[in-house]
């Protein structure tokens, strides 16, 4: 009876809402469609959208106050990085925003599924029709002008309020990065320079492992401890054949036998006959002739994390991935520095880039985020100069971080005057740190000479692998996210290029420049490692 009673002023209560107007909050928002696109009409009400939405994190602050702890080397609990759990305490949604979600997708007949460990990603499939009510929103399709590709996106969406506080982004939505866009530059695929001659035997001109070694002091020795592992992204349709990878092995290495060691894990979907010449070459060339005996795993998606991990593709122009989905997965990348990775991305090969109406400069996503280490690009050797293509500049999203104020206040007081209009000085500037990005060798079934400063950052990971090698053989923590430390301790260990500049024309025939100098600069950050001062730094 009271169960019937209380079943009846349930239910009353469920049609009082239904009627009642739900008031929503804006969440994201974009005036048009992406540049490209054009609006077709409103999508099938049937058609169903698989949605990703990401929860409201337990203490999203206190996972950065937890990262800057272990990564400040002024700091007492400097390389006491944090377990997997310890993070998903900080990741892992509250209770109070576990049980809202539960409460109203099951109002709404819906269920979810989680897609991250921590539970802070979740996945929904709804039909059109009810998500453009459920996310006050009309969702449209779009056409790519160029190839005809269809998409089902939207310009704004809301929350209702009494959920509002526990998502933080319903993906894909509105960010440019998630409408299919062929034709847009997503990558630094290093860029094959064909009138080049790989017999070009000079480090002068050819950045070969060799020429590396001597250059930064890389030691042939192998590595000691097998715990201490070298990520490299791969990505679709990012295949290799291992054949390839021992040719060239045999080639630049020879004194190392059996010399590649390395685990592939494949990503879902892709397609592993794919025979193409791919980044992979580049990044798993250099990182195991460079990285001797360093236990390399390609393709690290959702494995035991790295001590270091080496990215040199995905790159997007900062505007192009909205604010709320990088800081999203700016976060991510906190995690994993509080873990105790080191993260070097590399920092694009189109200089300061442009904007879309080409009136400024355009940072880079997710160079952008101050918890990656981006790797810029140099050339020649004796001067070593700044590569004329080595991307830098400043976010529009990210404001200065602290580890870098003293170094990037210094370029702007000295330089500032030459770049304003055309950055925002308030942002973190990026690159970090540089590598040569000039022509090296890859082998994809013939010798090929590439560019790009997809070179440089696997040349760097290789290094600091290295260096985490002999700290963890001498009981001591990887050097896991190195930016505190860089600059604050670390660029004493670095060569400071002085001398070339990074160019990019976004008006025809303006070219902007902007010029490497006596410290860091948004060319070639605070230099390139040096593996011997970096040891003798640490005391190793
Ligand atoms: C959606 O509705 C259209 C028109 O009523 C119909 O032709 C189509 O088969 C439906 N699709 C699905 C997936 O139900
Ligand atoms: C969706 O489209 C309808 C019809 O054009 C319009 O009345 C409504 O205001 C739109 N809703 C939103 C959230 O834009
Ligand atoms: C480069 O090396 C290849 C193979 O060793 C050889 O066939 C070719 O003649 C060389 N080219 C030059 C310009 O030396
Ligand atoms: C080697 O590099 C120097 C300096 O950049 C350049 O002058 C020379 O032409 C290059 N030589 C070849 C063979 O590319
Ligand atoms: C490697 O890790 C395993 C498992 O944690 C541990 O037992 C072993 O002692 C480690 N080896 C070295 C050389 O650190
Ligand atoms: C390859 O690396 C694994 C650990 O990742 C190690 O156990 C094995 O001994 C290595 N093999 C060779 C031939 O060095
Ligand atoms: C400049 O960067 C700051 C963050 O440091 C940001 O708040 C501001 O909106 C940016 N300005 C422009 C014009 O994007
Ligand atoms: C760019 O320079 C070329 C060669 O000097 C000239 O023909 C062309 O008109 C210029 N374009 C613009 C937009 O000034």
């Amino acid at each position: 009876m009271l169960k019937a009673s209380a079943l009846l002023a349930y239910a009353s209560l469920g049609v009082a809402a239904a009627t009642t107007f739900t008031s929503f909050h804006l969440r994201e928002y974009r005036a048009t469609a992406p540049c490209g696109f054009t609006e077709v009409g409103p999508a099938p009400q049937n058609k169903t959208l698989s949605l990703r939405l990401a929860l409201t994190e337990s203490d999203a602050d206190g996972l950065i106050d937890a990262l800057y702890s272990v990564s400040d080397p002024d700091s007492a609990l400097y390389g006491q990085h944090l377990s997997k759990d310890a993070v998903n305490r900080f990741v892992s949604p509250q209770p109070a925003t576990i049980e809202a979600i539960n409460g109203w997708l099951e109002e709404n007949g819906l269920t979810f599924e989680k897609l991250s460990p921590a539970g802070d990603w979740i996945g929904i499939n709804v039909p059109v029709a009810q998500a453009n009510k459920l996310f006050n929103t009309n969702f449209t399709i779009f056409r790519h002008i160029v190839t005809g590709a269809e998409v089902v996106r939207t310009l704004e969406y809301s929350l209702p309020d009494a959920i509002a506080g526990h998502i933080e982004l319903v993906h894909p939505t509105i960010s440019s990065d998630s409408f299919p866009d062929p034709t847009s530059m997503r990558a630094p695929y290093y860029h094959i320079v064909p009138s080049l001659s790989p017999n070009i035997t000079t480090c002068l001109n050819q950045s070969t492992p060799s020429c590396l070694q001597e250059l930064y002091k890389i030691p042939t020795a192998p590595a000691v401890n097998q715990n201490n592992t070298l990520g490299v992204s791969g990505f679709r349709g990012g295949a290799v054949d291992p054949a390839y990878i021992q040719q060239f092995l045999e080639t630049y290495r020879p004194d190392v036998n059996p010399p590649a060691n390395y685990t592939i894990y494949r990503i879902d979907g892709d397609d592993p006959d794919d025979p193409g010449i791919s980044e992979g070459y580049a990044d798993l060339e250099y990182t195991l002739s460079l990285a001797t005996n360093v236990p390399i795993t390609y393709y690290f998606v959702g494995m035991s994390p790295p001590n270091v991990l080496t990215t040199s593709f995905n790159l997007y122009p900062e505007s192009v991935v909205s604010f709320a989905l990088t800081d999203k997965l700016c976060q991510a990348y906190a995690q994993l520095g509080a873990r105790g990775v080191t993260i070097f991305i590399a920092s694009g090969d189109d200089g300061a880039g442009c904007s879309q109406d080409s009136t400024q400069f355009e940072p880079k996503f997710p160079l952008n985020c101050p918890f990656v280490t981006a790797v810029g690009g140099t050339q020649n050797v004796a001067p070593e100069q700044a590569w004329p293509g080595s991307s830098g500049g400043f976010s529009n999203y990210y404001p200065r971080p602290r580890y870098q104020d003293a170094a990037v206040t210094a370029f702007l007081e000295a330089n500032g005057d030459r770049y304003i209009g055309l950055l925002n000085a308030s942002g973190r500037g990026f690159p970090d740190i540089a590598a040569k990005a000039d022509p090296h060798v890859i082998y994809a079934g013939v010798f090929y000479p590439v560019v790009g400063t997809s070179l440089a950052s696997p040349t760097v990971a290789s290094i600091f692998a290295l260096v985490n090698d002999r700290l963890v053989s001498a009981g001591r923590p990887p050097l896991g996210f190195i930016n505190p430390w860089l600059y604050k301790e670390g660029y004493k260990a670095f060569t400071d290029i002085t001398t070339g500049e990074s160019t990019i024309m976004c008006t025809e025939n303006v070219t902007n420049t902007i010029e490497a100098t006596e410290g860091w600069d948004p060319v070639t950050g605070l230099g390139t490692p040096r593996f011997d001062k970096l040891v003798d730094l640490l005391h190793l």
